[in-house]
Protein backbone atom coordinates (compact mmCIF):
# COMPACT_ATOMS: atom_id res chain seq x y z
CA UNK A 1 0.00 0.00 0.00
CA UNK A 2 1.97 3.50 -1.11
CA UNK A 3 1.67 6.01 1.19
CA UNK A 4 1.07 10.09 0.37
CA UNK A 5 4.24 10.78 2.73
CA UNK A 6 7.01 10.53 -0.13
CA UNK A 7 7.23 12.27 -3.81
CA UNK A 8 4.18 10.18 -5.81
CA UNK A 9 5.92 7.44 -7.92
CA UNK A 10 3.20 7.57 -10.91
CA UNK A 11 1.84 11.19 -12.03
CA UNK A 12 -1.06 11.25 -14.30
CA UNK A 13 -2.04 14.50 -16.15
CA UNK A 14 -5.22 15.40 -18.57
CA UNK A 15 -3.49 18.33 -20.67
CA UNK A 16 -6.21 20.64 -20.91
CA UNK A 17 -6.74 23.96 -21.53
CA UNK A 18 -4.62 24.76 -24.67
CA UNK A 19 -7.02 26.00 -26.91
CA UNK A 20 -8.27 28.44 -24.08
CA UNK A 21 -4.48 29.81 -24.10
CA UNK A 22 -4.80 30.22 -27.40
CA UNK A 23 -8.01 32.27 -27.62
CA UNK A 24 -7.25 34.43 -24.74
CA UNK A 25 -4.12 36.06 -27.08
CA UNK A 26 -6.04 35.97 -30.11
CA UNK A 27 -4.08 33.25 -31.68
CA UNK A 28 -5.41 29.83 -33.52
CA UNK A 29 -5.88 27.27 -31.42
CA UNK A 30 -2.94 25.61 -32.96
CA UNK A 31 -0.72 28.12 -31.05
CA UNK A 32 -1.94 26.46 -27.93
CA UNK A 33 -1.08 23.10 -28.80
CA UNK A 34 2.44 23.99 -29.97
CA UNK A 35 3.16 25.86 -26.58
CA UNK A 36 1.37 22.73 -25.20
CA UNK A 37 4.43 20.71 -26.38
CA UNK A 38 6.67 22.91 -24.60
CA UNK A 39 4.94 22.66 -21.44
CA UNK A 40 5.17 18.87 -21.87
CA UNK A 41 9.33 19.09 -22.26
CA UNK A 42 9.57 21.51 -19.07
CA UNK A 43 6.98 18.93 -16.95
CA UNK A 44 8.87 15.75 -17.74
CA UNK A 45 12.01 17.36 -17.16
CA UNK A 46 10.60 18.24 -13.74
CA UNK A 47 9.35 15.10 -13.21
CA UNK A 48 12.65 13.30 -13.97
CA UNK A 49 14.70 16.10 -11.56
CA UNK A 50 11.99 15.01 -8.34
CA UNK A 51 12.73 11.47 -8.47
CA UNK A 52 8.56 10.54 -10.31
CA UNK A 53 9.25 7.30 -11.78
CA UNK A 54 6.26 6.96 -13.98
CA UNK A 55 4.93 10.41 -15.84
CA UNK A 56 1.60 9.51 -18.02
CA UNK A 57 0.27 12.31 -20.22
CA UNK A 58 -3.41 12.37 -21.87
CA UNK A 59 -2.36 14.05 -25.61
CA UNK A 60 -5.28 12.73 -27.47
CA UNK A 61 -8.94 10.71 -26.19
CA UNK A 62 -10.97 8.53 -28.25
CA UNK A 63 -13.51 11.20 -28.24
CA UNK A 64 -11.12 13.79 -29.74
CA UNK A 65 -11.71 12.57 -33.32
CA UNK A 66 -14.90 14.62 -32.74
CA UNK A 67 -12.99 17.59 -33.09
CA UNK A 68 -13.17 19.89 -36.60
CA UNK A 69 -10.96 17.97 -38.87
CA UNK A 70 -7.80 20.56 -39.44
CA UNK A 71 -7.44 20.55 -35.50
CA UNK A 72 -7.30 16.48 -35.65
CA UNK A 73 -5.05 17.19 -38.36
CA UNK A 74 -2.90 19.50 -36.67
CA UNK A 75 -2.41 17.07 -33.52
CA UNK A 76 -1.24 14.12 -35.65
CA UNK A 77 1.55 16.35 -37.27
CA UNK A 78 2.34 17.74 -33.49
CA UNK A 79 2.45 14.42 -32.95
CA UNK A 80 4.41 13.32 -35.44
CA UNK A 81 6.62 16.44 -35.01
CA UNK A 82 7.22 15.39 -31.31
CA UNK A 83 7.98 11.57 -32.28
CA UNK A 84 10.74 12.15 -34.32
CA UNK A 85 12.51 14.83 -33.06
CA UNK A 86 12.23 14.76 -28.82
CA UNK A 87 12.86 11.21 -29.21
CA UNK A 88 16.42 11.43 -28.63
CA UNK A 89 17.00 13.50 -26.04
CA UNK A 90 14.54 11.40 -24.17
CA UNK A 91 16.93 8.52 -24.99
CA UNK A 92 19.89 10.81 -23.49
CA UNK A 93 18.21 11.93 -20.22
CA UNK A 94 17.39 8.01 -19.34
CA UNK A 95 13.59 8.05 -20.42
CA UNK A 96 11.88 5.11 -21.10
CA UNK A 97 9.10 6.07 -24.17
CA UNK A 98 5.53 4.21 -24.03
CA UNK A 99 2.87 5.17 -26.17
CA UNK A 100 -0.80 3.57 -24.79
CA UNK A 101 -4.17 3.53 -26.64
CA UNK A 102 -5.96 2.32 -29.74
CA UNK A 103 -3.25 2.87 -31.94
CA UNK A 104 -4.52 0.97 -35.50
CA UNK A 105 -6.35 4.36 -36.36
CA UNK A 106 -2.84 5.83 -36.84
CA UNK A 107 -0.92 5.70 -40.17
CA UNK A 108 2.32 3.75 -40.77
CA UNK A 109 4.45 6.57 -40.18
CA UNK A 110 3.45 7.31 -36.82
CA UNK A 111 3.34 3.32 -36.19
CA UNK A 112 6.80 2.53 -37.35
CA UNK A 113 8.32 5.95 -35.00
CA UNK A 114 6.70 4.98 -31.91
CA UNK A 115 8.00 1.75 -32.60
CA UNK A 116 11.52 2.79 -33.08
CA UNK A 117 11.01 4.84 -29.94
CA UNK A 118 10.15 2.28 -27.30
CA UNK A 119 12.66 0.21 -28.88
CA UNK A 120 15.30 3.07 -28.61
CA UNK A 121 14.59 3.89 -24.86
CA UNK A 122 13.41 0.48 -23.57
CA UNK A 123 15.95 -0.15 -21.14
CA UNK A 124 15.77 2.75 -19.91
CA UNK A 125 15.12 3.10 -16.10
CA UNK A 126 15.28 6.91 -14.83
CA UNK A 127 11.80 7.83 -16.02
CA UNK A 128 8.91 5.69 -17.98
CA UNK A 129 7.35 8.84 -19.85
CA UNK A 130 3.76 7.39 -20.98
CA UNK A 131 1.67 9.00 -23.51
CA UNK A 132 -2.13 8.33 -24.30
CA UNK A 133 -3.00 8.65 -27.78
CA UNK A 134 -6.46 7.51 -28.78
CA UNK A 135 -6.47 6.14 -25.45
CA UNK A 136 -10.00 5.83 -23.57
CA UNK A 137 -10.47 4.09 -20.43
CA UNK A 138 -13.22 1.90 -21.70
CA UNK A 139 -11.27 0.89 -24.42
CA UNK A 140 -9.03 -0.25 -22.15
CA UNK A 141 -10.71 -2.32 -20.14
CA UNK A 142 -12.39 -3.96 -22.99
CA UNK A 143 -9.34 -4.61 -24.61
CA UNK A 144 -7.91 -6.48 -21.87
CA UNK A 145 -11.27 -8.23 -21.08
CA UNK A 146 -11.39 -9.01 -24.61
CA UNK A 147 -8.00 -10.62 -24.42
CA UNK A 148 -7.68 -12.52 -20.91
CA UNK A 149 -11.04 -14.60 -22.36
CA UNK A 150 -9.69 -14.94 -25.42
CA UNK A 151 -6.44 -16.86 -23.28
CA UNK A 152 -8.51 -18.30 -21.08
CA UNK A 153 -11.47 -19.23 -22.05
CA UNK A 154 -12.85 -21.98 -19.52
CA UNK A 155 -12.55 -19.11 -16.49
CA UNK A 156 -14.70 -17.11 -18.92
CA UNK A 157 -17.58 -19.00 -19.63
CA UNK A 158 -17.54 -20.22 -15.27
CA UNK A 159 -17.84 -16.23 -15.21
CA UNK A 160 -14.77 -16.14 -12.40
CA UNK A 161 -12.53 -13.46 -13.16
CA UNK A 162 -10.44 -11.91 -10.79
CA UNK A 163 -9.04 -8.69 -10.39
CA UNK A 164 -5.93 -9.54 -10.21
CA UNK A 165 -6.13 -11.58 -13.81
CA UNK A 166 -7.57 -8.57 -15.78
CA UNK A 167 -4.88 -6.23 -14.43
CA UNK A 168 -1.85 -7.95 -16.54
CA UNK A 169 -3.45 -7.37 -19.57
CA UNK A 170 -4.64 -3.53 -19.24
CA UNK A 171 -2.03 -1.07 -21.54
CA UNK A 172 -0.41 0.40 -18.47
CA UNK A 173 0.37 -3.15 -16.59
CA UNK A 174 4.42 -2.06 -16.70
CA UNK A 175 3.36 0.61 -14.22
CA UNK A 176 2.04 1.01 -10.83
CA UNK A 177 -1.41 2.91 -10.47
CA UNK A 178 -0.76 6.73 -10.35
CA UNK A 179 -0.75 7.98 -7.26
CA UNK A 180 -1.21 11.82 -8.12
CA UNK A 181 -3.66 12.75 -11.23
CA UNK A 182 -3.26 16.24 -12.03
CA UNK A 183 -6.17 17.94 -14.02
CA UNK A 184 -5.12 21.34 -15.54
CA UNK A 185 -7.62 24.13 -17.08
CA UNK A 186 -10.66 24.08 -14.79
CA UNK A 187 -12.32 21.28 -15.54
CA UNK A 188 -13.26 18.46 -12.93
CA UNK A 189 -13.78 15.33 -14.77
CA UNK A 190 -11.89 12.26 -16.09
CA UNK A 191 -13.02 12.69 -19.94
CA UNK A 192 -12.88 8.76 -20.01
CA UNK A 193 -8.80 8.48 -19.19
CA UNK A 194 -7.50 5.80 -17.00
CA UNK A 195 -10.72 4.50 -15.67
CA UNK A 196 -9.71 1.00 -13.98
CA UNK A 197 -5.93 2.57 -12.65
CA UNK A 198 -7.68 5.39 -11.27
CA UNK A 199 -9.41 3.73 -8.53
CA UNK A 200 -7.71 5.03 -5.62
CA UNK A 201 -5.23 7.78 -6.87
CA UNK A 202 -5.80 11.06 -5.37
CA UNK A 203 -7.14 14.11 -7.63
CA UNK A 204 -5.64 17.74 -8.09
CA UNK A 205 -7.38 20.00 -10.08
CA UNK A 206 -5.96 23.22 -11.37
CA UNK A 207 -7.46 26.53 -13.47
CA UNK A 208 -3.51 26.87 -14.80
CA UNK A 209 -4.07 26.20 -18.74
CA UNK A 210 -1.73 23.57 -19.90
CA UNK A 211 0.77 26.01 -21.73
CA UNK A 212 1.54 27.35 -17.99
CA UNK A 213 1.92 25.08 -16.14
CA UNK A 214 5.35 24.50 -15.33
CA UNK A 215 7.53 23.12 -11.92
CA UNK A 216 6.29 25.65 -9.85
CA UNK A 217 3.12 23.75 -10.85
CA UNK A 218 4.00 20.63 -10.06
CA UNK A 219 5.67 21.63 -6.88
CA UNK A 220 1.92 22.85 -5.54
CA UNK A 221 0.49 19.29 -6.58
CA UNK A 222 3.24 16.86 -4.99
CA UNK A 223 2.61 19.76 -1.95
CA UNK A 224 -1.01 18.70 -1.69
CA UNK A 225 -0.36 15.26 -2.31
CA UNK A 226 2.13 14.52 0.81
CA UNK A 227 -0.50 16.49 2.90
CA UNK A 228 -3.47 13.43 1.35
CA UNK A 229 -3.85 10.74 4.02
CA UNK A 230 -4.22 7.22 1.49
CA UNK A 231 -6.40 5.28 3.76
CA UNK A 232 -7.71 2.54 1.20
CA UNK A 233 -10.80 1.79 2.84
CA UNK A 234 -8.69 1.87 6.17
CA UNK A 235 -9.44 3.84 9.32
CA UNK A 236 -6.90 6.73 9.86
CA UNK A 237 -5.79 5.19 13.00
CA UNK A 238 -4.87 2.13 11.02
CA UNK A 239 -3.06 3.67 8.30
CA UNK A 240 -0.84 5.60 11.05
CA UNK A 241 -0.04 2.54 13.31
CA UNK A 242 -1.68 4.01 16.06
CA UNK A 243 -4.48 0.72 16.22
CA UNK A 244 -3.49 -2.67 16.95
CA UNK A 245 -4.86 -5.36 14.50
CA UNK A 246 -6.44 -7.46 17.76
CA UNK A 247 -10.17 -7.19 17.64
CA UNK A 248 -11.47 -4.32 20.40
CA UNK A 249 -12.76 -6.64 23.29
CA UNK A 250 -9.16 -8.25 23.65
CA UNK A 251 -7.61 -5.23 23.25
CA UNK A 252 -9.70 -3.70 25.93
CA UNK A 253 -8.98 -6.92 28.20
CA UNK A 254 -5.41 -6.18 27.61
CA UNK A 255 -6.25 -2.71 29.10
CA UNK A 256 -7.87 -4.20 31.82
CA UNK A 257 -5.37 -6.70 32.65
CA UNK A 258 -2.08 -4.62 32.33
CA UNK A 259 -4.27 -2.26 34.85
CA UNK A 260 -4.75 0.20 32.44
C1 LIG B 1 -6.07 19.90 -24.49
O1 LIG B 1 -6.40 21.22 -24.75
C2 LIG B 1 -5.37 19.26 -25.63
C3 LIG B 1 -6.15 18.20 -26.32
C4 LIG B 1 -7.32 17.76 -25.93
C5 LIG B 1 -5.55 17.61 -27.47
P1 LIG B 1 -7.78 21.59 -25.43
O2 LIG B 1 -7.58 21.65 -26.90
O3 LIG B 1 -8.86 20.67 -24.98
O4 LIG B 1 -8.01 23.05 -24.86
P2 LIG B 1 -9.39 23.70 -24.42
O5 LIG B 1 -10.05 22.78 -23.44
O6 LIG B 1 -10.20 23.85 -25.67
O7 LIG B 1 -9.01 25.01 -23.82
C1 LIG C 1 -9.24 15.49 -22.42
O1 LIG C 1 -9.36 16.84 -22.80
C2 LIG C 1 -8.35 14.76 -23.37
C3 LIG C 1 -6.98 15.25 -23.46
C4 LIG C 1 -6.41 16.14 -22.70
C5 LIG C 1 -6.19 14.61 -24.46
P1 LIG C 1 -10.65 17.36 -23.55
O2 LIG C 1 -10.53 18.83 -23.61
O3 LIG C 1 -10.84 16.65 -24.83
O4 LIG C 1 -11.81 16.93 -22.52
P2 LIG C 1 -13.37 17.24 -22.51
O5 LIG C 1 -13.95 16.66 -23.75
O6 LIG C 1 -13.54 18.70 -22.43
O7 LIG C 1 -13.86 16.54 -21.28
MG1 LIG D 1 -10.20 20.74 -23.46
Amino acid sequence: MPTATRVPRHVAIIMDGNGRWAKARRLPRFAGHRRGVEAVRTVVKACAERGIEYLTLFAFSSENWRRPAEEVDLLMRLFHGALTQEVESLHRNGIRLKIVGDLARFGERIHALIENGERLTADNRRLTLTIAANYGGRWDILQALSRLVRDDPAAASAGMFKEEQLAPYLSMSYAPEPDLFVRTGGEQRISNFLLWQLAYTELWFTETLWPDFDAGSLDAAIDSYRRRERRFGRTSEQVTGSATDEPQESAAAGLAAAGG
